[in-house]
């Protein structure tokens, strides 16, 4: 379905829902990311990539003149129904989580007092394009237009931080909706998530010589629940002894890996004890593979690009150990597929999908190939898993 289809059904449901007029429909198109390079060293102010994809979370709404918002979804069942004056606490795998945490980031950093009424949708299989902070960025578009506030991308990222952090209780970093809200067409964005500078960055590669790949591996699990919080501490805790060990002043709790000297790591890296020295290790050689990756894209160099991208997948999975066998297999198996430049996890990691680079005119020896080769291995997603060829696109905005 096309993205102006899919914005008339949704339109049309909410004619139907609430007896509105077409003019009085506004919607939000909120892109899915991938990061090509930069896994898991945001949530250490590390460096990282990212770009938004031409797939992307739906929200149309219909501001209201009292404060009560009403959410429907045409991928979930049931309805987000509160009002802004008494927002409910998170509730467990609910997806109205998002519209609720949305909505309190910006009760309590803004007067507003007008709801809506809306229906959401997303465009690809949950998991590992972070459908979450899409999702969570579209609320609080929504929300801002519908009370005519403005509010800056950065603003935007924190209380969208908020949403994840402080709401839902996951330990993650900047990384999702920094290229949610910041990116741009044919550009790969580079963020320093220690100073939020960000940079986007064209390619010299022309359109014809690469695409993103997303191979959903078929397995859907919540980020919340899974070792992702447990990782983030052990990197904090090898911060934390190797910034004892070099007598760096107490951080008061707010140890981050990038606050290590790279030379101190040189030096005092070999004395972490296991596994604290892997998840170091992870963190100190993605960085250098972030800034070589940067240089690459720039000067259209897709071949050292998708190496970069294989040995940060060979880091995830044997340093930063946050593979799945799903995700393991289908990792392997892209970095050996004919068109494939490089592969690696998808955000996270422990569930969702993998993305590769790859050259558009191998669309379908790619997609034999992992039908050759992923369902035998892992019979139990052989109608689940689903083969995407993506393109960049903008940012977070509102599109009607
Ligand atoms: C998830 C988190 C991000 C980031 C990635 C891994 O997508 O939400 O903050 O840590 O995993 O790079």
């Amino acid at each position: 379905m096309s993205s102006e289809q899919l914005v008339e059904q949704l339109k049309a449901h909410l004619r139907a829902r609430i007896g509105c007029r077409d003019d009085d429909i506004r919607v939000v198109c909120s892109p899915l990311r991938v990061s090509p390079l930069g896994a898991h060293v945001d949530h250490q102010d590390g460096l990282v990539t990212g770009m938004a994809l031409d797939q992307a979370i739906y929200l149309a709404f219909v501001p209201r003149t009292d404060a009560r918002v009403r959410v429907t979804s045409l991928n979930f069942e049931g309805c987000a129904d509160f009002t802004l004056d008494a927002i409910p606490p998170m509730a467990p795998r609910d997806w109205g989580n998002y519209a609720r945490g949305a909505a309190l980031a910006l009760v309590q950093s803004h007067a507003i007092g007008l709801g809506l009424d809306a229906v959401v949708m997303g465009t690809m299989p949950i998991g590992g394009l972070s459908s979450s902070a899409a999702v969570g960025v579209a609320y609080l578009l929504a929300l801002e237009s519908a009370n005519g506030l403005m509010v800056t991308p950065q603003e935007n990222i924190e209380l969208d931080r908020y949403v994840e952090n402080t709401y839902l209780g996951l330990r993650n970093g900047v990384l999702d909706q920094s290229v949610i809200l910041l990116s741009d067409r044919d550009c790969l964005t580079f963020l320093d998530c220690r100073t939020m500078a960000v940079q986007r960055i064209p390619t010299e590669a022309s359109r014809d010589e690469y695409e993103i790949l997303v191979v959903y591996s078929g397995i859907r699990k919540a980020l919340v629940g899974t070792a992702y919080n447990n990782r983030v501490a052990e990197c904090q805790e090898a911060a934390q002894l190797l910034l004892t060990w070099s007598g760096h002043p107490a951080t008061n709790g707010n140890c981050r890996l990038r606050l290590v000297a790279p030379d101190v790591y040189a030096h005092l890296g070999d004395r972490l004890p296991a596994p604290l020295d892997r998840r170091a290790r992870h963190f100190f050689t993605e960085l250098e593979r972030v800034r070589q990756g940067v240089e690459a894209w720039r000067v259209g160099d897709m071949g050292r690009m998708g190496e970069l991208m294989r040995a940060s997948g060979a880091s995830s999975v044997h340093d930063y150990e946050s593979g799945s066998p799903h995700l393991t297999s289908l990792y392997e198996i892209l970095s050996e597929c004919p068109g494939v430049y490089g592969a690696r996890f998808s955000g996270a990691g422990f569930r969702g999908s993998c993305i590769a680079l790859s050259h558009p005119a191998y669309r379908e020896e790619i997609e034999a190939y992992i039908a050759d080769h992923y369902p035998s291995k892992h019979p139990d997603i052989a109608d689940w898993y689903s083969v995407h060829f993506c393109h960049t696109s903008e940012a977070a905005r509102l599109i009607a």
